[in-house]
């Protein structure tokens, strides 16, 4: 059976921990540089929840550089506008996971349908890909800007289906993002939570992954099975 795949991007395809080493360059202590990269994600993802509570919808990228403003505060940081603009510009090139290219070669060789679903806007998600040399590999991106709220709001995924023109029955979200993968769930999609580290610890809401892969290279025979049920 082919699918249509819907897969994250912040987390998933391009890893946000690859900030961490613009971070390195500006803050001497390692343990700090760390702390900060987690903060300024876990701010960034607590702002899009927030603005998608209150109805107020901006780009991704205003409250990223919001939640770096917070780090900076928090953590008495000595980043002036040359700092910040570099670090945000360094967020536009996020590198891609080690297994991002292989996995969805083998998901387009297998002739499933390919998507980039994302909370950032269209145009910070093409940068991205095709920083990353992925960009081809997708035949569209939806970004929640078309929605103008966030994830894991259920008209988000709903949009995907009617942007990629499939139904929730034949398509997955696939993402490291567990509020993302509830999300998708609760609407009604399969879905593929991409588990890179035993660290990474599942919401205990009662709601479960359809699948739990530890890199995208395991989910060609993942949805091969799933299609012969
Ligand atoms: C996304 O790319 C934020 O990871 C989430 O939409």
């Amino acid at each position: 059976m082919k699918y249509t795949l819907a897969f994250d991007v912040y987390g998933t395809l391009i890893n946000t921990a690859g900030i961490f080493n613009a971070l390195s360059q500006l803050i001497p202590n390692e343990d700090t540089a760390k702390r900060v990269t987690d903060t300024w994600r876990n701010k960034q993802l607590e702002y899009s929840f927030r603005r998608g509570l209150m109805g107020s919808y901006v780009d991704f990228s205003i409250f990223t550089k919001d939640a770096l403003q917070f780090c900076v505060e928090a953590y008495q940081l000595d980043f002036g506008e040359a700092e910040i603009d570099r670090l945000l510009e360094e967020y536009t090139v996020l590198p891609p996971f080690d297994d991002a290219l292989a996995g969805i070669t083998e998901l387009k060789r297998a002739g499933h349908h390919l998507y980039a679903f994302s909370n950032g806007s269209t145009s910070a998600i093409k940068k991205l890909l095709t920083n990353a040399k992925i960009d081809t590999m997708f035949e569209g991106i939806v970004s929640m800007e078309g929605v103008k709220t966030f994830k894991p709001n259920p008209m988000g995924y709903r949009y995907f289906n009617e942007q990629s023109g499939s139904k929730k029955e034949a398509s997955w979200l696939i993402s490291s993002n567990s509020f993302d993968v509830i999300g998708a769930m609760a609407y009604g999609m399969h879905s593929a939570w991409v588990r890179r580290s035993t660290a990474h610890i599942f919401d205990p809401w009662g709601i479960e992954p359809t699948q739990v892969i530890g890199n995208l290279m395991e989910l060609p025979k993942v949805l091969e099975k799933s299609g012969m049920k």
